[in-house]
């Protein structure tokens, strides 16, 4: 009921706050009224004293630009650490829950720079048209560019506060051989503007609907690279209009129990962030609902190594039937397995096609427990899993070798520790293929997934090599993990050098007397002493 009482007050608020040119300014219908005053009396109280309010609840610069929890987040703290602002944790939270919900992005604006909020390392950089990615994909990822809604006049303004407070900007290798200031204060924000415009019909349609109640029952699944595929029930309830708690009981594919429970933010109707524990670990959870609520993906990752975690996907327990995942997804010709079908509603029988033979063993809430039997001469390949009437295809493959291994990521940076910064690890898996002759006999690579190796690593070239990287960089485990040594001139390498390295990291897989091999490239870096929420 209250939630429709506030939905109205806000169409109101917006129509006349579309007249007045300042859409940003009303309350969305993602807040309770009473929550929505008291961000507006705090950023007057906080925030006016430099930014005019120039009409009511509409402050200069401030209401000009939508961006994510983490974007306010870092603007406010450079208000603090730059422009002398304090604020209380409390303040803060209430500020940045205010300008979340009523200068967000909707879930359509967010997917580019996703990655980024998640925290994924060694992602792939983004891809942007005209020059964005020399003007300014240098010093931090595109995506703090891609979480970013403004007019073209609030970009100029931003591209002349970058200059302000790093002229060196413009002498850097990639700004110098260009003219970096005339294309960025001409062209640039108007580009900008084009691509991540401050109004938007996605989000006049979002902030304009009261948020999903994200309570209820969960079947979870989700891989964290090293340790393995995890399923199980996630058990949600709400606490107030934007805080939820949550138990995991959670299992790896082998069985070992994840466990876990969180307490958890919603900002923008749909942006989860929770603190809890997994597995026994501190973690963070940055998650995102869909549109109508029936979903929730993401990352997780451990407290201070946010290189380590995993991604996260859940469905409600209710709903359409649906197969959503196999545990494990390779099978070998000639084995016996527990195979874990996850999904919901799962009636009917099991058919995994021709050659193997599955028997259910028990029914989960998240699932099916198979034993199931590959015959020796089962067709190696992708197989659609049949569970009553419905199916998931890609989800199963059968192999009788392993043809390749990709080690992924092909490229990684891992970065030295030193004094209180925590070393950034990086963590490989060994991703298996095998080739299968599909018609016109072209050769179909049938991904298999994380594969059990054993795991080296070489100097990148001959000047690795003599410089000794492989001894001094840090040391490889057995589950792919990479653990950069201690940061700092070290007087047993020449000249007293740091302990950064140029690595292959070697995955080796034997059967008998045939080995196959794949090789990333890890480069082992000096610290990153700043270490924004949106890197
Ligand atoms: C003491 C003066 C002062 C106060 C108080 C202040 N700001 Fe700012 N703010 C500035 C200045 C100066 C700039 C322009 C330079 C810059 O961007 O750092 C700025 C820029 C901004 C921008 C635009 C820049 C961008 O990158 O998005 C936003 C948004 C902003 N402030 C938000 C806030 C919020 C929210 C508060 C209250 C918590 C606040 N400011 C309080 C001085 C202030
Ligand atoms: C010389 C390195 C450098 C280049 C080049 C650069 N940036 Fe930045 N940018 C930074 C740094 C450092 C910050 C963080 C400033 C802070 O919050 O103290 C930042 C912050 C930002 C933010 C977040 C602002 C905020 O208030 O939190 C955005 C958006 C952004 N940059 C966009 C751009 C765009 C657009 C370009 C290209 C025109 C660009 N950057 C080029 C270094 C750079």
């Amino acid at each position: 009921m209250h939630w429709r009482v506030s939905s109205l007050i806000s169409c109101g608020v917006a129509a006349a706050a579309v007249l007045l040119g300042t859409a940003n300014a009303a309350p969305a219908a993602m807040m309770p009224p009473a929550v929505a005053r008291a961000g507006l009396a705090a950023v007057q109280a906080h925030c006016s004293a430099c930014h005019q309010e120039t009409a009511p609840g509409h402050f200069a610069r401030i209401s000009e630009e939508r961006k994510t929890p983490e974007g306010w987040a870092m603007t406010i703290f450079r208000m603090e650490h730059v422009h002398g602002v304090t604020l209380t944790a409390k303040q803060l939270r209430i500020i940045i829950r205010y300008l979340s919900d009523v200068q967000g992005l909707a879930p359509s604006e967010i997917r580019a720079g996703r990655f980024a909020l998640e925290r994924r390392p060694n992602h792939a950089i983004l891809k942007l048209p005209y020059n964005l990615p020399v003007m300014c994909g240098r010093c931090h990822s595109l995506a703090r560019v891609a979480l970013t809604r403004q007019p073209a006049s609030e970009w100029l303004k931003l591209i002349n506060f970058h200059v302000g407070q790093f002229p060196f900007l413009e002498y850097q290798d990639g700004s110098r051989d260009i003219h970096w200031w005339k294309i960025a204060s001409t062209q640039l924000p108007v580009e900008l503007a084009k691509l991540f415009p401050l109004h938007s019909v996605a989000w006049r349609r979002w902030r304009n609907r009261p948020p999903a109640d994200l309570a209820g029952e969960w079947v979870v699944h989700g891989h964290a690279p090293g340790r393995g595929d995890y399923y199980g029930t996630a058990f949600i309830t709400r606490t107030s209009w934007d805080r939820y708690r949550a138990r995991y009981v959670l299992h790896y594919a082998n069985g070992a129990a994840f466990n876990g429970s969180s307490a958890a933010i919603v900002y923008t109707g749909f942006e989860w962030r929770g603190t809890g524990t997994l597995g026994g670990n501190s973690v963070h959870e940055v998650y995102f609902a869909s549109t109508n609520g029936a979903r929730i993906r993401g990352r997780w990752f451990l407290s201070g190594h946010s290189e380590l975690g995993g991604d996260w996907d859940a469905v409600r327990t209710t709903g359409a039937p649906k197969v959503m995942a196999v545990m494990p997804r390779a099978l070998k010709v000639g084995t016996i397995r527990r195979v874990i079908v996850i999904g919901r509603g799962l009636g009917g029988s099991v058919d995994l096609g021709p050659g193997i033979h599955s028997r259910i063993l028990a029914r989960r809430p998240y699932g099916l427990i198979l034993s199931v039997h590959v015959n020796a001469d089962a067709a190696p390949g992708y197989r659609t899993v049949r569970v009553g009437d419905v199916q998931g295809s890609d989800l199963l493959a059968v192999y009788r070798h392993v043809d390749r291994l990709q080690v992924e990521p092909a490229f990684a940076i891992a970065r030295l520790g030193g004094g209180t910064l925590a070393p950034v690890d990086a963590q490989f898996q060994a991703i298996g293929y095998t080739n299968v002759h599909g018609a016109h006999d072209k050769v179909i690579a049938v991904r298999l997934g994380a594969m059990p190796v054993t795991w080296s690593v070489e100097p990148f070239n001959a000047e690795a090599a003599k410089r000794e990287d492989v001894r001094f960089a840090g040391t490889l485990n057995q589950d792919g993990l990479f653990l950069p040594a201690e940061g700092g001139p070290d007087p047993k390498r020449q000249f007293s050098a740091d302990n950064t390295g140029d690595l292959y990291v070697v995955a080796t897989r034997r059967t008998g007397n045939a080995a196959v091999v794949g090789k990333a490239h890890l480069i082992v870096t000096v610290q990153r002493w700043i270490n924004p929420p949106i890197y």
